[in-house]
């Protein structure tokens, strides 16, 4: 794993802003897939900046949202379509048949999950993966005993998670219970991984990651298996001692 170690969040952006621009000069028909949340926000800002600045076409991309709420409508601004909307989509002028996102308003959920699956093997893949972790270690929506050879699949929210997320929602029972996620091994075969990971309260999730054993317990650990990631880490979460899981 690469490792770079960075003082706050605007560096963090940065240096990932700058990796993710370099992945689509090296091949225009880039797919790309989207973790969203607090983390890479301030990398896709970044992002949009970079790009405009040099011009960059980004018509022959296509994106792969790695999870969305069950039952938020599109609009609602919390689902995940309205984030790469705000964030990617409506700065950069993309057009909405280069985004790839799972509709957590299908009455058939477990189709969808098929669906999904399937439409991302149609585009051959997920090249560059932006990943966040979640305090409890999670990637993408897959929990903690998330089976290590999962694929989209419909969770339970944990209510760590629900309450971590509780922050972007006027009312905290409004945070949706459920939600669909790309499976482990969906994430694990993207060619490579640029995990983000900031703030203190990432520290015991980047800690398991860091010890280097594979832990069910902590999703995050089955990176340690994947050929191509690199970690952009604040100080601050890198800060717990090592050793945490096992
Ligand atoms: C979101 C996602 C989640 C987040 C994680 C961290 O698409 O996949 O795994 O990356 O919950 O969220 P933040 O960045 O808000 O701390």
């Amino acid at each position: 794993m690469n490792i770079v170690t960075v003082k706050n969040d605007m560096q963090l952006s940065d240096v990932a802003s700058s990796q993710i621009l370099k992945a689509i000069e090296n091949k225009p028909d880039l797919v790309l897939g989207i973790a969203t949340g607090g983390t890479p926000a301030g990398t896709y800002q970044q992002l949009v900046k970079k790009v405009q600045l040099k011009s960059v076409d980004l018509s022959n991309i296509k994106t792969v949202n790695l999870d969305e709420y069950v039952g938020l409508a599109r609009d609602h601004e919390e689902s995940y379509w309205h984030y790469l909307h705000e964030h990617l989509y409506g700065p950069l002028e993309l057009s909405p048949d280069q985004a790839i996102i799972p509709n957590g308003l299908n009455k058939k959920l477990e189709e969808e999950c098929v669906r999904y699956e399937q439409a991302i093997q149609q585009v051959g893949g997920v090249d560059l993966q932006i990943l966040g972790v979640g305090r409890n270690g999670h990637i993408g929506f897959n929990e903690p005993g998330t089976s290590l050879d999962s694929k989209t699949h419909v969770v339970e929210l944990t209510d760590s998670t629900r309450q971590a997320n509780a922050r972007f929602f006027e009312d905290p029972s409004e945070v949706p219970t459920r939600a669909i996620t790309v499976g482990i091994s969906t994430i694990m075969k993207s060619r490579s991984i640029l995990l983000l990971a900031s703030g203190e309260e990432k520290a015991a999730a980047v800690s398991a990651l860091l010890s280097g054993k594979i832990d069910k317990n902590w999703p995050v650990t089955i990176l340690n298996e994947h050929p191509d990631v690199t970690l952009v880490v604040t100080e601050d979460a890198k800060a717990e001692e090592q050793g945490h899981a096992g």
